[in-house]
């Protein structure tokens, strides 16, 4: 055999394996509207900068005559590239290969680049279209999973983990995405379900479609499960090439700075206008988001579940920044159990990658009621009162109307170690509202008065007077600063900028105990 020809059959190998499960099922993956598993990382990362790794890697199962069905790759494309010209590692189950399902190789090779993402700290970005456990291979495909499990915790906090579900995901290939830190869908053509509907109908009864089961709007709006969702696979690459953009390469640095292009001393005198007189009317939060943040420009995570609070990444003079706003115009930005855990688990996040926290509170308390308190609102509200105690990194806090009883406390207040605590005008901080206040301590009062309605009105009234204001907390240096609204952008920033160089940790321990 000549030179020439050994790398003749070193170019038909690289063909071989580029077809993955061959032309007629790259063809099936096509007319469903969906990109192939290579396709989609060309897509992803910067163009030529993909470098692929065990292209030639075969399973080693022989059970059910699966010698017969071996293919280059088997299952899942894996290697590194850059994204913005940062390096990431990545892994894309290919469908065409027994429906992406995990052998022991296709694990092994998965852990491969999982452990070279985590030992030179760069992101991992993991394309989900399986099948889950190889059924043929038994528990060699569980233990697969096992070792990318363990794989995803050792690289909980190192690097940023991220999963785009891009078909119909089962079992095992459902828990390690629930694993990372974001998970993105595409509409109509991803799932995820431990079980499916056949299943589900043969143990309970129930009939379910897939999408009503586990689609994309069923993830992002009703299980909490997935964070962001796009119309197609194209969209939710660009989606993930986005948020990266925010994020630190690891945990050790801080997120990239870009160049800032709004002005930071902008003012907005919409602002003063936009907390409503009458303290029950609602208002859209988002608009002092955006008006605030840099290009009025704002990257929301999770927008479609418990709508009563907002996360998301932006950025204050180029640097970025987490944002957890209650937003009074859905449940009058009550804390419900959901929202406690959206909140919670975002800024953990923001917390394990240096990414400094903005917080807006318009908060009337944690929501009452028997499917609360049944639900476990105790322990949920708690893992939001323990996320922020235990985040280190900046912490700037806007009360821009209600400010009452656990809720103030648990929304980055001062008592929290919040760094920087502003309060509109507007701002009411108190035990709770006026009308349930006057109704517990003066209820004695009321009752016994001639007319009780009067009476009520003027004890409220009273209790606006002395408490439904930011002054009593400024008295006690609960809030550095009573700002003008309109000042909000300037004053975040240069509150950012003073709280550059914090550095606060934890106590030493083993790892805490999050209320779970
Ligand atoms: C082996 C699999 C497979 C699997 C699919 N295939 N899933 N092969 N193991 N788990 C193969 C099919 O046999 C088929 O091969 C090809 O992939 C495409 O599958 P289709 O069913 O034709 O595709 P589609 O109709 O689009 O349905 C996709 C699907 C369905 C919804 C994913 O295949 C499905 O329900 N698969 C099984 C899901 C499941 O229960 N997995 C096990 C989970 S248990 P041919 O050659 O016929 O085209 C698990 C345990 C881990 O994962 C738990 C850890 C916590």
């Amino acid at each position: 055999m000549t030179n020439e020809d050994k790398i003749q059959t070193l170019l038909e190998k690289h063909a071989e394996a580029e077809l993955g499960g061959g032309q007629d099922r790259i063809d099936t993956q096509h007319k469903k509207g969906k990109l192939t598993a290579r396709e989609r990382i060309h897509q992803l990362v910067d163009k030529d900068s993909f470098e692929e790794m065990d292209k030639f890697v075969l399973h080693q199962s022989t059970d059910f005559g699966m010698d017969k069905k071996r293919f280059p790759g088997d299952g899942v494309v894996t290697g590194y590239g850059r994204i913005n010209g940062r390096l990431v590692y990545v892994f894309a189950q290919d469908f065409t290969i027994l429906g992406g399902s995990l052998s022991l190789a296709v694990s092994e090779k998965i852990c491969k680049v999982m452990d070279l993402a985590r030992k030179n700290g760069a992101p991992l970005i993991g394309l989900n279209d399986s099948g889950g456990a190889r059924i043929q291979e038994g528990v060699s495909s569980l233990a697969g999973y096992g070792n990318i499990f363990m794989r995803n915790v050792l690289s909980s906090g190192v690097i940023p983990q991220i999963s785009a579900i891009m078909g119909p995901c089962a079992g095992g290939a459902v828990y390690s995405p629930a694993l990372t830190d974001f998970v993105f869908m595409v509409e109509n053509t991803s799932y995820m379900f431990i079980t499916g509907p056949q299943v589900i109908k043969a143990v309970t009864h129930e009939e379910v479609t897939p999408e009503k089961l586990g689609g994309a709007l069923t993830h992002n709006a009703t299980s909490g499960v997935a964070h962001f969702s796009g119309k197609d696979g194209p969209t939710v690459l660009a989606m993930i090439r986005e948020l990266l953009s925010f994020l630190p390469q690891n945990w050790r640095e801080l997120p990239p700075d870009v160049e800032p292009t709004d002005d930071p001393d902008r003012t907005d005198m919409g602002l003063r206008e936009i907390v409503p007189k009458n303290p029950r009317q609602p208002y859209n939060m988002r608009t002092i988001i955006e008006s605030s943040v840099d290009n009025h420009y704002f990257f929301e995570v999770q927008a479609r579940y418990a709508p009563n609070i907002i996360i998301g990444f932006a950025r204050l003079n180029g640097r970025t920044v987490g944002v957890v706003a209650n937003q009074p115009s859905f449940f009058a930005g009550c804390l419900d159990i959901n929202a406690s855990i959206k909140g919670a688990r975002f800024v953990r996040f923001c917390d394990c990658f240096n990414v400094p926290l903005i917080t807006f509170c318009d908060v009337p308390g944690f929501l009452p009621g028997t499917a609360q308190e049944f639900g476990g609102i105790i322990k949920h509200g708690a893992k939001l009162i323990y996320a922020y105690c235990e985040a280190v990194v900046p912490k700037i806090t806007v009360i821009t109307r209600k400010a009452y009883g656990g809720a103030y406390i648990v929304m980055s207040s001062k008592h929290l170690w919040g760094d920087i605590n502003f309060a509109y005008p507007s701002a009411e901080i108190a035990v709770m509202g006026p009308e349930g206040a006057v109704n517990i301590v003066f209820k004695r009062e009321i009752g016994a008065a001639e007319d009780p309605a009067k009476k009520e009105a003027e004890m409220i009234e009273e209790y606006r007077r002395t408490f439904a204001s930011p002054y009593r907390a400024a008295e006690r240096g609960f809030i550095d600063e009573i700002i003008l609204p309109e000042q909000t952008r300037p004053k975040l920033i240069r509150a950012l900028e003073s709280l550059g160089n914090k550095r606060d940790r934890m106590p030493a321990k083993k790892h805490d105990n999050l209320p779970l």
